[in-house]
C-alpha cells in the first residue's frame, strides 16, 4: 500500500515512527515525471545498500502525483523490492516539501536525499555513509571538492550556478558560507540534528534549510560528478530563481522578527495607545465639567489636576483590562492591583513632568521659539513610549 502523506507542520520528530523497528538509514528519493528512470535508481540504489546495509535501510519514493504515473510505477517495483515504499501527494507540491514529507515517516536515524534521474551517482552514498558513521552530523555530496565537478555544462549554466551561491553568501554567509556546494540536493544528516525546527517548503534548496534550521556541528563533504540527464528533463524553470531569493531572505530573518516582537510588544503598544486617546477624552469631558463657567466654574488649575487624575485612573482599568489583561490575571487581588495602580500612576505623572520639560527644551533650544506643536507632538510621542515601557517593565512586569 502507498504510505498516507503526513499532514500539519514541515517538522522531522525526534524519534522514529513508534510502530517501526529503527533502523539506521532512510533515504528519500522525489520524483515527478521520473518514470523512465524510476526502475533503474531503485535497483541501483538497492544493490549498493543491500550490500553495505542489509536489511537496515529503506528507499522512500515522494511523488507528487507525475501525470506519468511515476508513482504506479513505483508502487508496481515494490513486491521486488522489499525495501521501497512510496508516498504519492495528490495536493502538496515541490521538491523541498516533497523531501521533509518522506523523512516525516522515515524510520531511519540517518536520513537522506538522492534526485531520481541518476544525476547523482549512487556509489557516492558509501562515501557518505562513512563521513556520518565517523561523526560528521550532515554529509554533502559536492561539485566543488576534489573529485567534484560537472560534465558538460555550458558557461551560461556554471555562471548561473556560482552567480547563485555568491548571491547566497552575500545573503545568508552563515549559512550557505559552511558547505563548498550549498545547492546540492545530494546529502544526509542525522537525524537528531534537524528534529524539532518547522522546516520551510519554499523552493528547491532543502540543504540551505537543513543547515539554517538544523543543529548541524560537523560536515563531511565528498567530491561527485553532476551526470547528465539521460532520460526526462529538468523541472527547474526561471521562477526557481525567484522562489530561490525568497529563501534566501526568510533564511536570513529567521527568529529575528519573533525577537524583536518578543522585546517590543506591538500589539500590546497599540492597545495602550488607544487607551491613552480615550484618556485625552475623558481630560477633556472633566475639565469642562469642573472649570467651564456653565457648570462648577472651578479655577483652572484646579480642575485640570482632578481632571489628569481622573483620566490616569479611566487608563488604568482599561489597561489593566485588556492591554496587559493576561499578566493582571497571574496577579490576582485588591493588593496587587492597588500596588499596579500607584506604579501606574506615578510613572504616568513623572510622564507628565517629562512632557512639559520636553516640550520646553524642543521649543526653546532646538526649535528656537517655532513650532510649538510641532514640538508638543514629539513631546507627547515620546511620553506615550516612555509612559507605555516603564509601566510595561515595572507595573504589569510579567
Ligand atoms: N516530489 C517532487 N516534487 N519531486 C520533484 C519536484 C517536485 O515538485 N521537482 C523536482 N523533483 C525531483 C525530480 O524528479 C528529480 O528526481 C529531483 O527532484 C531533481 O529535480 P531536477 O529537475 O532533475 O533538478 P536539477 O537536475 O535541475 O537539479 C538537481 O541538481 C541540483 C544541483 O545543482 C537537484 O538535485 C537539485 O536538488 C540540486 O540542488
Ligand atoms: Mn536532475
Amino acid at each position: 500500500a502507498l504510505i498516507p502523506v503526513p499532514v500539519g507542520p514541515l517538522q522531522v520528530g525526534a524519534a522514529a515512527d513508534s510502530s517501526a523497528p529503527l533502523i539506521q538509514f532512510s533515504l528519500i528519493v522525489p520524483t515527478y515525471n521520473e518514470s523512465k528512470n524510476v526502475a533503474k535508481i531503485v535497483k541501483q540504489l538497492t544493490e549498493l545498500l543491500d550490500d553495505c546495509l542489509p536489511g537496515d535501510y529503506e528507499l522512500i519514493l515522494v511523488d507528487d502525483n507525475s501525470p506519468d504515473k511515476t508513482w504506479q510505477i513505483a508502487q508496481a517495483l515494490t513486491p521486488h523490492y522489499p525495501q521501497l515504499r512510496v508516498m504519492r501527494r495528490e495536493t502538496e507540491r515541490g521538491l523541498s516539501s516533497a523531501v521533509i514529507r518522506g523523512w516525516q515517516v522515515a524510520r531511519g536515524n540517518i536520513l537522506g536525499v538522492i534526485d531520481a534521474d541518476l544525476q547523482h551517482p549512487p556509489e557516492i552514498l558509501i562515501q557518505l555513509l562513512k563521513q556520518i558513521q565517523n561523526g560528521a552530523d550532515l554529509a554533502v555530496a559536492s561539485r566543488h571538492v576534489e573529485g567534484g565537478g560537472v560534465s558538460e555544462w555550458s558557461f551560461i549554466r556554471r555562471f548561473l550556478s556560482r552567480g547563485a551561491q555568491v548571491l547566497g553568501l552575500l545573503i545568508v554567509p552563515n549559512v550557505v558560507g559552511r558547505v563548498s556546494d550549498p545547492m546540492s540536493g545530494y546529502f544526509m544528516v542525522h537525524r537528531s540534528a534537524i528534529a524539532g525546527p518547522c522546516l520551510n517548503p519554499m523552493g528547491y534548496k532543502i540543504l540551505l534549510e537543513v543547515i539554517g534550521r538544523g543543529r548541524v556541528e560537523t560536515i563531511g563533504e565528498v567530491g561527485y560528478v553532476f551526470q547528465e540527464r539521460e532520460e526526462g528533463e529538468s523541472k527547474v524553470t526561471w521562477q526557481h530563481y525567484l522562489t530561490y531569493l525568497g529563501h534566501l531572505v526568510r533564511l536570513r530573518s529567521r527568529g529575528r522578527i519573533a525577537r524583536l516582537r518578543r522585546q517590543f510588544p506591538v500589539g500590546r503598544f497599540l492597545r495602550f495607545g488607544i487607551v491613552g486617546l480615550s484618556g485625552v477624552f475623558v481630560d477633556m469631558a472633566v475639565l469642562y465639567l469642573l472649570s467651564d463657567p456653565s457648570t462648577l466654574g472651578w479655577g483652572l488649575t484646579r480642575s485640570k489636576i482632578v481632571a489628569a487624575e481622573i483620566a490616569i485612573l479611566n487608563n488604568f482599568l482599561w489597561n489593566d483590562a485588556w492591554t496587559f489583561a493576561d499578566i493582571a490575571q497571574a496577579q490576582k487581588g485588591w493588593n496587587a492591583r492597588i500596588k499596579r495602580f500607584l506604579k501606574f500612576n506615578t510613572i504616568c505623572l513623572a510622564g507628565l513632568v517629562l512632557n512639559v520639560l520636553l516640550l520646553n527644551f524642543l521649543f526653546n533650544v532646538v526649535f528656537g521659539q517655532q513650532h510649538r506643536y510641532l514640538a508638543n507632538l514629539i513631546a507627547i510621542a515620546v511620553v506615550t513610549l516612555w509612559n507605555f515601557w516603564v509601566n510595561f517593565k515595572l507595573s504589569w512586569r510579567v
